[in-house]
């Protein structure tokens, strides 16, 4: 798909939230509470603090909130390690206010409790995936979850790739629908990365595998002055090079992939980066001997960061980009001894004078690690959402909002 193309779609903007009169409305309000839970407790609460601009507004609107989102991937009807039940008593917590909790998701027992709410007043859903109405988006859930609103605000960017009952069945059947505070932003930041970057942009791929990362990359190749690779998927185009890769992941179903990839930038002139040097280890342990080698890996060892002098030149092309986009950890960075890399890419991108944006789960939590939040023009709450989003494809979820 073509730049030029992308940003006519981008222009179109959404009913937004704010145009809405609320007051004593039932207000179906979408969110991706799919947090980390840790012993029956919410571990990575970034998700949920992301909404609460939005859920101030719909107070002060004095609407009647009836929130829903999904939580993990269960399998059966109900599995109790998936119940959202720790987090509406984080919610509240956070808010300082009571948070409704039915443990159902739909049905008459939940249909009297959101005629109950005032205005003000929050109830948050069951996990919409205890159904399998909400993944298959089937007509009968969609209905159900309808009887529950008068609006329908979509606030969870991290699942607008989705096109599941309560993403798109609730609104097309309520007639209209608009996006929450944090969908706005998201869309926001990351419209202004594809259609109005300012030059030189940087775009830093890493993580695990290549296939994830391909159709993002390929975009970039449109309009991105360099382009840098780390992590695991980065062996990859090793192979795709002729450099050697030892041990190393590589998927070698995707090495022509790469070899297109790195073929058709050098065609349009974009530079891309692959780490010139690695740290590289025997297996993946703690605290076990280590080895910089530069130009592949040796035979028997494999790569698990990156090393300084690719560190060097990363950090070199990031500090000259006006616009930097990054997702996906350089190196396995949960593992102290490797994470070097990803930390220092962190920091370099948040010294940057540049508008950045950064995506991904293990590259928020790098951000985070690295104690540069702050200092990060936008972190998204999408993983695959931002990447298909940036790959240039239209997401469900917000292709279904109402146009302004
Ligand atoms: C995410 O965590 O990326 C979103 O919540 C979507 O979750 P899913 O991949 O299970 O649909």
């Amino acid at each position: 798909m073509s730049a030029p193309f992308l940003c006519q779609q981008l222009k179109m903007s959404k009913l937004s939230i704010r145009d809405l009169y609320l007051k004593g409305k039932r207000v179906f309000l979408r969110v991706d509470f799919n947090v980390p839970l840790d012993d029956g407790k919410v571990a990575d609460d970034t998700r949920i603090r992301a909404v609460l601009p939005t859920l101030a507004l719909a107070r002060e609107k004095e609407a009647r909130v009836v929130l829903a989102s999904h939580l993990g991937r269960p399998k059966a009807e109900r599995e109790e390690s998936f119940s959202l039940r720790p987090v509406a008593l984080h919610l509240a917590a956070l808010l300082g206010q009571e948070v409704g909790f039915t443990g159902e998701t739909v049905g008459p027992a939940v249909e009297q409790a959101v005629d109950r709410l005032g205005q003000g007043e929050i109830l948050l859903l069951e996990n919409l995936r205890f159904h399998s109405g909400e993944t298959k988006n089937t007509r009968e859930f969609g209905e159900q979850l309808s009887r529950l609103a008068d609006e329908y605000v979509n606030d969870a960017f991290g699942a607008a790739h989705r096109a599941h009952a309560s993403i798109v069945g609730v609104p097309a059947i309520l007639g209209r629908g608009a996006a929450g505070l944090l969908m706005e932003r998201e869309l926001d930041y990351l419209s202004r990365v594809l259609t109005s970057p300012q030059k030189p942009i940087v775009a830093i791929f890493g993580g695990a595998k290549i296939s994830d990362k391909i159709d993002v990359i390929e975009n970039f190749l449109n309009f991105a002055d360099t382009i840098l690779l780390g992590g695991g998927m980065a062996f990859t185009f090793f192979r795709a090079r002729g450099w050697s890769t030892g041990n190393s992941i590589v998927e070698e179903d995707k090495v022509s992939v790469a070899r297109e990839l790195l073929q058709k930038a050098q065609q349009k002139g974009v530079k891309v980066l692959l780490p010139r040097d690695n740290i590289m280890a025997r297996e993946l342990r703690a605290g076990i001997e280590t080895r910089i080698e530069k130009n592949g890996i040796a035979e028997g060892w494999m790569g698990l960061d990156i090393g300084p002098r690719a560190i060097r030149e990363f950090r070199n092309e990031i500090a000259r980009a006006k616009t930097i986009i990054w997702n996906g950890p350089l190196g396995v960075f949960e593992v102290e001894d490797y994470s070097r890399g990803t930390l220092e890419v962190a920091r370099a991108i948040a010294a940057a004078d540049a508008l950045s944006v950064v995506g991904g789960g293990d590259s928020v939590s790098a951000v985070m690690k690295a104690g540069v939040q702050d200092r990060i023009s936008h972190i998204s709450t999408g993983g695959g959402a931002s990447l298909e989003f940036l790959a240039g494809k239209k997401l469900p979820g917000v292709e279904v909002l109402t146009d302004k």
